[in-house]
């Protein structure tokens, strides 16, 4: 892709666990091995892997080591952000930190706060609070926000934003009653930057959705390992979180100056193929 272009993947929700383990009947680190292998295979142009929270289902030390050792295979860089089943230390402890320009990353997982890239601006969000299931957005945080993006400068670059818990209403009350709380404070801030703020990266509903937040648009990637079934018709109970087993997939991001396209790649799924 051009220079003014760029592909990147956005996946979701690993939910590591060590080797061996199994997580409602899958293995974990079985799919993001094949996740891995099918991202080197078909897109191995892309700039980098995001991966938008819950790296680890029990927050141990060892999910994090074996992202690191999958992540130096694959020879794309791979940016981590902690979701509510991660610990955020021990991820910082396993992951070098990073704040600069993309060409500077190498293979390997980091945890940036920061990336500038061909189409613009990244940030990465912490939203975690630990022990909870709901994230927050706080002043501390927002101000964080502030300071992030005021150094941007007189730049005018376009601004893409990484984080765990989506901000709106999913209609899916089990996971909206585990969502972003204060999502004001954070929305008081991107609005500053109007039409600048092309796109959030979401992650944590287990599910496939696209849409937009207050005008900015949004896409949330699927679990790379079990699905949420969608509970809607049983609001009125305050809905049950219930697993499915429908395929896992990554989404493929194409940039550009104008455009930003999702599509969604079910990478265990082997279809067969016809000349049409
Ligand atoms: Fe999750």
């Amino acid at each position: 892709m051009g220079k003014s272009s760029m592909k990147c993947i956005h996946m979701s929700d690993t939910h590591l666990l060590p080797p061996g383990n199994l997580l409602h009947g899958i293995f974990p680190e079985e799919n993001l091995r094949k996740c891995f292998d099918a991202i080197q295979e078909w897109h191995a142009d892309a700039r980098f892997v995001l991966i938008t929270g819950d790296i680890s289902e029990d927050g141990g030390a060892k999910s994090y080591w074996l992202l690191q050792k999958e992540a130096l295979r694959l020879r794309i860089p791979v940016l981590a952000l902690p979701g509510n089943h991660d610990n955020a230390d021990w991820m910082h402890a396993t992951f070098p930190s990073f704040s600069g320009n993309l060409d500077a990353l190498k293979a390997g997982c980091w945890m940036p706060s920061a990336l500038r890239t061909p189409v613009g601006f990244f940030i990465f969000l912490d939203t975690t609070l630990q022990g909870a299931a709901y994230d927050v957005f706080d002043e501390k945080r927002a101000l964080g926000l502030q300071n992030e993006l005021d150094s941007l400068g007189d730049a005018h670059e376009d601004i893409f934003i990484a984080f765990h818990h989506p901000p709106f209403v999913s209609g899916i009350p089990s996971m909206d009653a585990r969502r972003l709380l204060d999502p004001e404070a954070l929305h008081s801030v991107l609005s500053l930057y109007g039409s600048r703020v092309r796109h959030l990266f979401v992650g944590h509903l287990h599910r496939s959705l696209f849409g937009n937040w207050r005008g900015i648009p949004f896409s949330v990637a699927r679990s790379i390992v079990h699905q949420v079934l969608p509970d809607g018709n049983r609001a009125e109970e305050g809905g049950t979180m219930r697993g499915c087993d429908e395929s896992p997939e990554y989404n493929v991001v194409l940039i550009d100056r104008t455009d930003v396209v999702c599509h969604a790649f079910p990478f265990l799924d082997t279809p067969r193929t016809f000349a049409l």
